[in-house]
C-alpha cells in the first residue's frame, strides 16, 4: 500500500477486506466549534447502499444520520434529553426525512473501503459547508413511510408523531423511477389549525404558527427550530497524480477523501413550547 502522508483515511484493497481486516465501522474523534471532542461512528452497508453516522453531543443529544442512496433519502434523528427540573419528559425523539442529493457524501462502497491510519487523531473537517435551513411543513406517517425508504420506520419508530418531511421533498421523490405520486402523498399531511378529528370532509390548510421563541405559553403549539451539525463526514474523493514515465502521461488515482462539516437548521411543528425550551 502507498503511504499518503497527512491524509487521514486511506483505501484498503478488497483483498485485505476478504482476509478479515475489515472493520464494520469507523470511529472518528471530531473537534467541534465549542472545542468539545465528539466521537462519531460511521458505518456503511453496501448491500443496502446506506451510510449511517452517529454521535452524542456534549449536551447529551444523540444524533443519527442515515443516507439511503438508492432512494435518495436522508434521515436525521435527534434524541434530545429533557430537563426534568423544568417538567419535561426524560427525552424526546424527532426525525427529519429529506431528499438527498448523491453528491453530498461519498458512496457507501467507497465508505466501506476507508480505514484510519491513526485512530486516536482528533479531526477537523477541511471544508465548512455552512448552514442549510429546512422548513419541515409536513408530518410523515411512519407506518406508511416504506414507500419513501424502509429505513425510516427502523430509525423513527419512537417518533411516530414527530417525524417530519417537506412538500419539496415529496416532489423530488415523485421523480424517482417507479414512484407513485398518490402513495407518496398518502404518507404525509400538512400541519393544520383544526385537530385531526374535526377535519373530516374538509381540506386541510397549512398554518403559520408563531416561533416558539416568540410565545410565552408553554402549552401552545409553535414552530420550533433545532440546529444539528454533522461535524465531520467524507464528502468527496481526492485524486492524486501518479508519476508519468516520460512517454505516458501521468495518471490519477484515488488516494484519500475530502472531509466536510455541515449544519442543518430544522424548523418544525412542536405540539407544545414546553418541548422546545432551547429555542429562546
Ligand atoms: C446490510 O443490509 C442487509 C440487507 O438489509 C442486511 O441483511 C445486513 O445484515 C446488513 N449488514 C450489516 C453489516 O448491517
Ligand atoms: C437560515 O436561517 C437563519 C435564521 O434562522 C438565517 O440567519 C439564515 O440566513 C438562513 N440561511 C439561509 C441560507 O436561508
Ligand atoms: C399541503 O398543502 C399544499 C398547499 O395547500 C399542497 O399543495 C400540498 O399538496 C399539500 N401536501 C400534502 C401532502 O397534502
Ligand atoms: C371547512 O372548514 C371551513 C372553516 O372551518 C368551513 O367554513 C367549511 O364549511 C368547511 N368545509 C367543509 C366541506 O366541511
Amino acid at each position: 500500500m502507498k503511504t499518503f502522508g497527512e491524509i487521514a483515511l486511506v483505501y484498503i484493497s478488497v483483498l485485505q477486506c476478504l482476509c478479515g481486516v475489515c472493520m464494520p465501522h469507523l470511529l472518528i474523534n471530531v473537534r467541534n466549534q465549542g472545542g468539545d471532542i465528539l466521537l462519531e461512528t460511521i458505518s456503511s452497508n453496501v448491500t443496502d447502499d446506506t451510510i449511517s453516522l452517529e454521535f452524542q453531543r456534549s449536551d447529551g443529544t444523540l444524533v443519527t444520520q442515515l443516507v439511503d442512496f438508492r432512494n435518495e433519502v436522508q434521515v436525521i434523528k435527534a434524541l434530545v434529553l429533557g430537563e426534568e427540573e423544568r417538567g419535561q419528559n426524560q427525552y424526546q425523539v424527532m426525525c427529519f426525512v429529506n431528499h438527498f442529493y448523491k453528491m453530498d457524501f461519498i458512496s457507501s462502497d467507497a465508505m466501506s473501503k476507508l480505514r484510519q491510519k491513526n485512530p486516536g487523531t482528533i479531526r477537523i473537517a477541511e471544508e465548512d459547508r455552512g448552514h442549510s435551513n429546512y422548513t419541515m411543513d409536513l408530518f410523515l406517517d411512519v407506518s406508511k413511510s416504506g414507500v419513501i425508504s424502509k429505513h425510516v420506520a427502523t430509525l423513527c419508530g419512537e417518533a411516530a408523531d414527530t417525524t417530519y418531511t417537506r412538500n419539496d421533498d415529496l416532489k423530488q421523490w415523485v421523480q424517482r423511477p417507479g414512484s407513485s405520486e398518490a402513495a407518496l402523498m398518502a404518507t404525509a399531511r400538512n400541519f393544520t389549525t383544526t385537530p385531526v378529528t374535526q377535519q373530516a370532509g374538509n381540506e386541510s390548510k397549512p398554518v403559520s404558527l408563531p416561533k416558539c421563541a416568540d410565545t410565552s405559553n408553554l402549552w401552545a403549539p409553535c414552530t420550533c427550530s433545532l440546529e444539528l451539525c454533522i461535524g465531520w463526514y467524507p464528502c468527496g474523493l481526492k485524486f492524486c497524480k501518479g508519476k508519468g514515465d516520460g512517454k505516458k502521461p501521468a495518471s490519477s488515482y484515488r488516494c484519500g477523501i475530502k472531509t466536510c462539516k455541515k449544519c442543518f437548521i430544522f424548523s418544525y411543528y412542536s405540539q407544545l413550547k414546553q418541548n422546545c425550551l432551547w429555542d429562546e
